[in-house]
């Protein structure tokens, strides 16, 4: 097939052959939800701070040009990182890096909290949902913060013109993680005591508190829906290390199920994922403690559907509700699961179904009738959790999945291919042009 004369522009794929049984170990890599806010945190104080077991990752990139351009000076070697922030210079971050990753906003509460002003484009919607800042701005607001939006940048600034915030009572009409994050680090410097309300209670959420009083800072019942902080005037420089990511540790327990493989998972906290071994454990398969930060996936020839609500932690992740739809298309009998965090979240449903699975949508309701098998197929990532979702499902289908859209999965997951690899895997990325109709392999990475 002739390729047209106007540039065949290029794009990457991963190809993924299925059928193979996984098998050995696999060490999982520092959480991308937890790197990201630190990184954050580290705004707060103007010494120089280490964090180690920080993933390569997209969004930490992202994360570090911000905090360059921010004034910090920040140095990588291997998966130990030193931010540098006594160089800050500025309160008003680019809205190009702001609008590449949500998590951008993160920096509002330590600038706010550090400098007593804060002027950050709104991140706006993705993929997966509107995502509002709401509960933000009022959290900040009960701390004494001036907060309005103007040509889509968020001006807050310490009310009266003072140089710190106040120490006051936020209560959370939803448990955010971001919110709660934000609130947090702004009122570790504030002025007195804050009590944050209705809090969240995800495991960064705790990793950041600890980094915080790492630093010097006061803060007691994170992990908790009530989180009580009293300000101090500064933090001081500390050596600290990120938690495992549990959202990637069960992506890889899910990989080993759906090829009934038995596979190692180690370096995880197996309490961070409570409720996903539940859902396991309910659809017949079993994963036992093997020793220390280690779970082991014992292969399990057939396994039931499950019922499955997204919720704030401890309930039921919603970012492995992808990754463990992929697992529940070849259970025996059905499951319904219903996304109650975001929106938009079951674009990966389409994609699945291309693969012969069967999954019936009601708005915010996936069914999914379990089927025999499935076959590989062209699909498209739509959001970094069904990135995952893809590679899981190709994994188990018979013949040949090629995914497109990888950026998204880059942006949070440490070289997945290689470590799926490494248990035995057969996928490859290629460069596929992006105009010819039939995609052919032009170079092999
Ligand atoms: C964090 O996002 C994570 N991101 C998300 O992971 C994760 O899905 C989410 O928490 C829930 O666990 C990072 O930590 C970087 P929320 P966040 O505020 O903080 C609504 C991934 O795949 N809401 O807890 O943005 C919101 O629209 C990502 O790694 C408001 O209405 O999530 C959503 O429906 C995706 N107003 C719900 O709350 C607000 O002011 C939960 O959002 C804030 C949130």
């Amino acid at each position: 097939m002739s390729k047209t004369v106007n540039s065949p522009e290029q794009t990457p794929v991963l190809r993924v052959w299925g059928g193979q049984k996984l098998s050995g170990e696999v060490v999982i890599s520092g959480a991308k939800n937890s790197a990201l806010v630190l990184m954050a945190g580290s705004l707060l104080c103007s010494e120089a701070c280490r964090i180690s077991n920080m993933p390569g990752l997209a969004d930490v990139k992202t994360m570090t040009k911000l905090l360059s351009a921010l004034g910090l000076t920040v140095k990588r070697d291997h998966d130990v990182m030193e931010i540098d922030a006594s160089g800050l210079n500025t309160s008003e971050a680019p809205y190009e890096l702001v609008s590449k990753m949500r998590a951008s906003f993160f920096i509002v509460g330590a600038l706010l909290g550090r400098t007593g002003i804060a002027r950050v484009p709104l991140p706006g919607g993705c993929s997966i949902g509107d995502r509002p800042v709401d509960i933000h701005v009022r959290g900040l607001q009960a701390l004494g913060a001036d907060v309005h939006v103007e040509h889509g940048v968020l001006h807050a600034y310490v009310r009266g013109g003072k140089k710190r915030l106040q120490g006051g009572h936020a209560y959370l009409d939803f448990p955010s993680v971001g919110a709660t994050e934000n609130i947090l680090m702004a009122a570790t410097l504030a002025e007195g005591e804050t009590i944050i309300e209705n809090a969240a209670r995800e495991p960064e959420i705790v990793d950041l508190a600890n980094f915080c009083i790492a630093m010097g800072a006061k803060i007691q019942g994170a992990g908790t829906d009530k989180i009580v902080i009293q300000g101090v005037e500064r933090l001081h420089s500390c050596d600290y290390s990120v938690i495992p990511d549990r959202i990637e540790a069960a992506s890889f327990l899910l990989a080993g199920a759906i090829t009934r493989s038995e596979i190692t998972v180690a370096a995880v906290c197996p309490e961070h994922l409570t409720p996903v071994l539940a859902k396991l454990a309910e659809s017949g398969i079993t994963v036992v403690a093997d020793g220390p930060n280690r779970l082991r996936v014992i292969p399990t020839e057939t396994y039931r559907g499950v019922d499955i609500e997204t919720l704030p932690h401890p309930g039921f992740p919603t970012d492995v509700q992808s990754p463990f739809m992929s697992l529940l298309t070849l259970a025996e009998g059905s499951s319904v699961i219903t996304e109650k965090l975001f929106e938009n979240r079951l674009q990966h449903v389409a994609e699945l179904n291309r693969m012969g699975a069967d999954i019936r949508l009601k708005g915010s309701v996936a069914i999914v009738n379990g089927v025999a098998r499935l076959s590989g197929a062209p699909v498209m990532a739509t959001d970094l959790r069904a990135s995952a979702a893809l590679v899981i499902a190709g994994l188990a289908a018979d013949g040949e999945t090629v995914i497109s859209g990888l950026h998204h999965m880059d942006r949070g997951y440490s070289d997945l291919e290689g470590k799926m690899r490494g248990l035995g895997a057969k996928l490859e990325r290629t460069m596929v042009d992006v105009v010819s109709e039939n995609p052919e392999p032009a170079t092999a990475q």
